[in-house]
């Protein structure tokens, strides 16, 4: 019998994160009258023994539709390499055993964790050390090879898209060159897609080295046709063949993350000098993350909290909810983590935008 789980959600946000909440804290409570308990920003609220939230049904009331999370989250705070001070530097400790400390102190009995690569990958190995834990995938890169899909990723697209159409009038009026440069450090799911869906001339992916000469063919070409405009999709992680990805900021001692930004710029840059044409660079960024999640991923995600609280009282853990031929299952985090699912260059969705005339860097 199972009375007490906790719930956190683990690296960068994600629309959908609120209604997995939502959904659990309701299932646990009417289904099997469990309670649930929120650790505060992810794996650091169990590290730093933060005051837990305990979470009744009409705490929940009117989260389906709110981006964000309201349980806070971070992307720093690995537990078994945790910064810490000493002697005015930061260094890395492992702090699992107090995480495993804090767990029995508040008598959880299983733990949910809703994150992405790196906290389920993290969740495992908690599972490693005798922690009850079940995982719910989230990214709205939608790079997680396990599931079909991950919640967040249709409100990404869907914000892009529009950006696009707003993008496209704007270009079209002043003959300029548009770029918007969108996330996907290593998956090109968000340019790809919303560059499909809003009428991309050239969508630049990670996946597929571009070649400078074909870009610039591509908007000439438009432009000795008549079109005199080009809209640019170009993901952060995209690269020139030969060349390196364009680097904002370096992984720091606590973040531990390189983040990527620049490359929009670049190739604005390039267009504008080698076609004196008048190009102008929009960075999409967080935008892409925040908002209320899509009708697809409402359900995605209500879907995943249910099925995620079943899972905990089954007792399947060690295991994440994923979405398989339309059905939510269970798939051992041991084989969910750590595999990417990148886009094929030579896949259905490429030959679909090639088919109808995108460049895509080749
Ligand atoms: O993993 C999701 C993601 O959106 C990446 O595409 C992006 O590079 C990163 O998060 C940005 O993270 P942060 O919020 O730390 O800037």
């Amino acid at each position: 019998m199972l009375h007490n789980i906790a719930i956190l959600t683990g690296g960068g946000d994600a629309p959908g994160l609120n209604a997995v909440i939502r959904a659990a804290v309701k299932t646990a409570k009417i289904q099997y009258g469990a309670h649930m308990l929120g650790i505060p920003d992810g794996y650091d609220g169990l590290v730093q023994h933060a005051e837990p939230w305990p979470l009744d049904v009409s705490e929940v009331a009117g989260l389906l539709y709110r981006g964000g999370t309201i349980l806070g989250t971070s992307n720093r705070g690995d537990p078994f390499s945790y910064p810490v001070e000493k002697d005015g530097k930061i260094v890395k400790e492992d702090k699992s055993d107090d995480l495993i400390e804090c767990l029995k102190e508040l008598r959880i009995d299983a733990l949910i964790v809703i994150g992405g690569d790196g906290s389920l990958a993290i969740a495992n190995a908690l599972f490693q050390k005798g922690i009850n834990v079940v995982g719910v995938p989230k990214t709205i890169d939608n790079d997680l090879k396990a599931t079909e899909v991950t919640f967040g990723f249709d409100t990404a697209i869907t914000t892009a898209t529009e950006a696009l159409d707003k993008l496209h009038t704007t270009a079209e009026s002043h003959h300029r060159a548009m770029v918007m440069e969108v996330m996907g450090r290593d998956a090109g799911w968000i340019a790809l897609e919303c560059g499909i869906a809003g009428g991309a001339d050239v969508i630049l992916i990670p996946e597929i080295p571009f070649s400078w000469d074909s870009i610039m063919k591509k908007i000439e070409n438009r432009s000795k046709r008549g079109s005199k405009f080009s809209i640019i999709v170009v993901a952060e992680g995209a690269v020139p063949e030969g060349g390196e990805q364009v680097i904002q900021a370096s992984a720091d001692e606590t973040h531990g993350l390189v983040r990527f930004g620049g490359i929009g710029h670049l190739v604005g840059e390039q267009i504008a000098k080698n076609l004196k044409m008048e190009t102008r660079v929009t960075v999409l960024g967080h935008i892409q993350r925040g908002g209320k999640p899509s009708t697809f991923d409402r359900l995605l995600s209500t879907r995943f909290g249910v099925e995620a609280v079943h899972m905990v009282v089954r007792g399947e853990f060690g295991q994440m909810v994923a979405l398989r031929g339309g059905k939510i299952i269970g798939v051992p985090l041991e084989e969910a983590v750590g595999q990417q699912k990148l886009v094929d260059p030579e896949g259905q969705m490429i030959k679909t935008a090639e088919a109808i005339g995108i460049c895509v860097g080749r």
